[in-house]
């Protein structure tokens, strides 16, 4: 079990996740986040801290979020790791909450 970087990180990107894990699991790519589910150690601390509710446990992510399991899993591995806070996407506040963002998903 581990914690999953869901859609509504896309084109969000805020990075206060980072700054929490105890084992900087984090890894970064253009427009997106992703925990690496081998090393995460189900502490927890990360999913309060994102502002757009986009970090859930893999056991309670809500419908229609179950293909950012692999994706997280995926992209972890060749993604390089981030475990410092830094700038949103300058456009944070507009896409949070938009559906289909999936679409806009840069690896
Ligand atoms: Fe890091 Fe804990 Fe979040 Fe896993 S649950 S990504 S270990 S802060
Ligand atoms: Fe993404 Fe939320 Fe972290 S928007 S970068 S999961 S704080």
């Amino acid at each position: 079990m581990a914690f999953i970087v869901t859609e509504n990180c896309i084109q969000c990107k805020h990075t206060d996740c980072v700054e929490v894990c105890p084992v900087d699991c984090f890894y970064e790519g253009p427009n997106f986040l992703v925990i690496h589910p081998d090393e995460c150690i189900d502490c927890a601390l990360c999913e309060p801290e994102c502002p757009v509710d986009a970090i859930y446990s893999e056991d309670e992510l809500p419908k229609g979020q179950e293909p950012f399991i692999e994706i997280n899993a995926e992209l972890a591995e060749e993604w390089p790791n981030i475990a410092e806070k830094k700038d949103p996407l300058p456009d944070a506040d507009e896409w949070d909450g938009k559906s289909g963002k999936i679409d806009k998903l840069e690896r």
